[in-house]
């Protein structure tokens, strides 16, 4: 997995969440239930030690509006996208202090959530509670409401604070972020499957969630094993990205190479077979003029 992902993993690929449909046959209501609580057992603490962490959660303004009409206001479930620097925050008892972990700027693309709804860190919905659209604020969030001692996929150890540095760049009551490619970012492999075993990675990585079985035969219908394009359950985005299996490619690539090498090396034998049959012709020849010469 590469660096920056593992953050997304916590933060931008958990707001896809809201958008998972139940298929035919799982029941929409069964399904969120436990979404919500795989999401919420992603966060750490209990409530209560929670409560205890939010004096050490911190909010500075930096620039940019402080009041702002209703429809510009972060409020719960309204959808928001930040750019964001991540860091680890002076006075954190682990970690590399002012260690970049993750960017909006780095990865080229904001962070688009649903607030309120434990889509990021619980410091960070409690932190953007209430800010307007278009200020800078500084944020400081105690390990109890970030990543707690689990920390975040090794970047951000166990018991870290961290810190980000956010620009409120859109709050929205519609929800404006492209549909997210389930199918893709499952399909590990890139053969244009999902198999059973890429499905249960990917949840388990991302939801700590694992596939039952209803939920497997409505993305198998056909009970091949896989779940196709077609089959497929969840948000997909529009359309098939073109799928290249690089593994595949390489291979081919190299059969070409080595054909062609072979050929080569066929026709340097042909030509030096042909060579030798002209010495040899040609000896012969001088052979011959000697006889002659006797
Ligand atoms: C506010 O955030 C934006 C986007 O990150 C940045 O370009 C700008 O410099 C920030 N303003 C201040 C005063 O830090």
């Amino acid at each position: 997995m590469k660096l920056f992902n593992v953050f997304a993993a916590a933060l931008a690929v958990t707001s896809a969440v809201a958008q998972i449909e139940a298929p035919d046959g799982v029941d929409q209501g069964e399904l969120n239930e436990a979404l919500a609580e795989a999401m919420n057992s992603m966060q750490p603490g209990t409530p209560q030690e929670q409560q205890g962490a939010m004096e050490d959660l911190k909010v500075v303004h930096i620039d940019g509006p402080l009041e702002c009409e209703e429809e510009d206001t972060i409020e719960a479930s309204k959808y928001v996208s930040v750019e964001y620097v991540g860091t680890i925050a002076e006075g954190s008892e682990t970690g590399e202090i002012g260690k970049i972990f993750d960017s909006s700027f780095i990865r080229g693309q904001t962070l688009d959530f649903q607030h309120s709804l434990g889509q990021v860190p619980r410091g960070f919905d409690f932190a953007t509670r209430g800010l307007c659209q278009g200020v800078n604020v500084s944020i400081t969030i105690p390990p109890l409401l970030a990543f707690g001692d689990e920390g975040n996929g090794g970047i951000i150890p166990g018991g870290a604070t961290i810190h980000f540095n956010v620009f409120v760049k859109k709050v929205s009551v519609e929800d404006f972020r492209p549909e997210y490619n389930f199918f893709e970012h499952m399909d590990s492999d890139k053969d244009g499957l999902v198999s059973r075993k890429e499905m249960t990675d990917f949840m388990l990585l991302n939801y700590r969630a694992g596939v039952p079985d209803e939920l497997w035969n409505a993305a198998d219908k056909n009970g091949d094993g896989y779940s196709d394009w077609n089959e497929f359950i969840f948000d997909k985005g529009e359309k098939k990205k073109r799928v290249i299996n690089q593994d595949d490619e390489d291979k081919k690539a190299k059969a070409a190479l080595l054909a062609a090498e072979e050929s080569e090396a066929s026709k340097d034998d042909a030509e030096a077979e042909e060579a030798e049959a002209s010495k040899d012709e040609a000896e012969a020849d001088v052979e011959e003029i000697t006889t002659a010469q006797e």
